[in-house]
């Protein structure tokens, strides 16, 4: 029987995670179902960014002394927790995308071309198969795309120096299970670099007793650092001094303001810094960090499988009819999103209804987001969503789909950002 209003009323007042709610600071009456795109804004984030905007006018460069210069691997040691990491193995640095580079190249540093093939997984998010494509073409690897949905096993020969993997598909929601792949390349002789973008703040992720040594990370999504928040990696303790990375910029130096003309990297995780980082970034994700060490990630996750059980059966028998299909992999085998792929209804060359009904959706105050072919992704973020509004959102998206509201002319513009 589907849930009451009055059913998840109660589900709230039961929910050890609902004070949260109250620090996040969302527009009034949106629900906010896009965390796994862009975290909503922690209010001490806006007050952390105000305070650096002082600190920036009142200190002048002694900033640099006061926090602002340490800040990447202070951060690190915020996330650590989160990820099952030590303090001392988490960077929090550059982009998903340059972290990448980075490890790959330090990965195959040293190693000749014994192992001449990096693999990157198709239909991963695009930056992490471009990435291992430019390092291959400058480093002079061979570039090799394991098909989606093919078993990785037989594309690990020992040929193979590194694969890039993501934890939790960007488009399926689906998680992968990172301690058996992990144990199955290492015992290839090659090496995984995890992509943490969709599992970080979003499940309880633990490095750790998952034997990585490699991964990368944002913190723009679940972890609320703000838009174009910078990004984390993560080199196991016993993994770390045993070469160069490839971007060795002055900062990643082992004495930066030696001025040395030579390039000798610092110990630990900081070498892995490239160039000069923005403190109102680190001052905006740190307020947000600061939130996250209260949260109990065990109830973290099961509220967000609830919320989306709570979505879906909010949505059963309302999507076949209307040529929706619900890609949402099983509760021990996903994220924490959900996919609903809306058919073409036969015809390719007709823009995909999914985008329009995402609009409709957003202008009552829903926000989803609509990825091409037809997939509209909705995020579950279980510290400011409550299971009101979950239910409110399939109630929204039965009644546009119902009175067709997603077919009206001003749904059909595209911006540049879907
Ligand atoms: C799986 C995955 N990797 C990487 C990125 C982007 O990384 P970057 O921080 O370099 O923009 C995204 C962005 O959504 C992503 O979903």
């Amino acid at each position: 029987m589907p849930l009451t209003l009055d059913d998840v009323r109660e589900l709230d007042r039961q929910d050890p995670l609902a004070t949260f709610k109250s620090r996040f600071a969302l527009p009034e009456g949106a629900i906010y179902l896009d965390g796994n795109s862009l975290g909503a804004q922690p209010v001490a984030a806006a007050e952390a960014v105000e305070a650096l905007m002082a600190q920036w006018r009142d200190s002048l460069i002694q900033g640099w002394n006061q926090g602002w210069f340490d800040a990447p691997e202070r951060l690190g040691d915020r996330l650590a927790p989160l990820l099952g990491a030590a303090p001392g193995e988490v960077l929090v640095s550059d982009t998903i995308t340059h972290n990448l580079y980075k490890l790959l190249g330090y990965i195959t540093e040293g190693q000749g071309r014994a192992r001449p093939v990096i693999l990157s997984e198709g239909g991963n998010f695009p930056t992490d198969g471009y990435i291992a494509q430019g390092f291959c073409r400058f480093g002079g690897f061979e570039h090799r795309v394991v098909p989606e949905g093919a078993a990785l096993e037989a594309y690990l020969d020992e040929r193979v120096a590194a694969v890039v993997l993501s934890h939790v598909h960007y488009r399926t929601g689906r998680l992968r299970d990172m301690a058996a792949i992990t144990r199955q390349v290492h015992a290839s002789g090659a090496e995984v670099v995890w992509d943490l973008a969709h599992s970080a703040g979003a499940l309880p992720v633990n490095l750790a007793a998952c034997g990585v040594r490699y991964a990368v990370g944002c913190t723009y999504k679940y972890l609320n650092g703000g838009p174009g928040a910078p990004a984390f990696l993560y080199v196991r303790r016993d993994c770390q001094n045993r070469g160069w990375q490839p971007l060795s910029g002055w900062l990643g130096h082992a004495a930066p303001f030696a001025f040395e003309a030579d390039y000798a990297p610092a110990p630990g995780i900081s070498q892995f810094r490239t160039g000069t980082h923005s403190p109102l970034a680190f001052a905006a994700l740190e307020a947000s960090l600061t939130l996250w060490q209260e949260v109990d990630l065990a109830a973290l996750r099961h509220k967000s499988q609830r919320l989306i059980e709570l979505f879906r059966e909010s949505l059963s028998g309302c999507l076949d009819e209307h040529g929706i299909s619900d890609i949402t992999p099983p509760e021990a085998q996903r994220g924490s999103q959900v996919g609903l792929v809306v058919s073409n209804h036969g015809s390719s060359n007709a823009p995909n209804p999914g985008y329009a009904i995402v609009q409709a959706l957003i202008e009552r105050g829903v926000i989803g987001d609509y990825r091409e072919p037809g997939l509209m992704r909705f995020g579950f973020a279980p510290l400011y969503l409550s299971h009101e509004d979950v239910w409110q959102a399939a109630r929204h998206l039965r009644e546009v789909l119902s009175a067709g509201e997603y077919l009206a002319p001003r749904f059909q513009q595209r911006g540049a950002v879907t």
